[in-house]
């Protein structure tokens, strides 16, 4: 895939994603379409696809939401690993090798470069990370980070 094909297909994305979510208020129901189309449209590259959300009981800590891939970890405390570091700074963390990563969390040990997106409420605090793993080293960039985060900015308002 091209990254101009790659481009036009998140903004397709985009609006499917939004137009099947709009007016829905469960969170889980937002979070878990969103996992399946955007694992639908780049797979096998997209090996894991999912969300970590933050535990309402216990704000500096994710714990893990929907998803499409093998097992995820349960739970992630703000500042550890790939998905950790992106709920303490609220940064994307762009990844293309976990391995040299540190503190990154193995749970599965075929993937091998990541990409972490903040996910925000409309006033601003943090609900959740999308979490995306690739087995390929580098297989994420600039293009995924711009598609992705057009989806995580509009997610939960719309
Ligand atoms: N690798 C992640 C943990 C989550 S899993 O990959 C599903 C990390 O270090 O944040």
């Amino acid at each position: 895939m091209t990254s101009d094909t790659r481009a036009e297909t998140y903004d397709r994305l985009r609006e499917e994603i939004f137009s099947v979510v709009s007016g829905e208020t469960y969170l889980p129901a937002r979070l878990a379409t969103t996992a399946c189309l955007l694992s639908e449209a780049f797979s096998p590259r997209f090996f894991w696809t999912g969300f970590y959300v933050v535990d309402p009981d216990k704000p500096e800590e994710l714990v893990v939401g929907p998803y499409v891939g093998t097992l995820g970890c349960l739970r992630i405390p703000f500042g550890k690993g790939v998905c950790g570091a992106c709920a303490a700074s609220g940064e994307p963390q762009l990844v293309e090798d976990v391995h040299a990563f540190p503190g990154h969390i193995a749970c599965d040990s075929r993937s091998n470069s990541e990409i972490v997106l903040p996910v925000r409420w409309p006033d601003g605090r943090l609900a959740a990370v999308l979490d995306v793993d690739s087995t390929d080293y580098a297989a994420f960039d600039t293009v995924d980070q711009a598609g992705l985060e057009a989806i995580c900015d509009q997610l939960l308002s719309v």
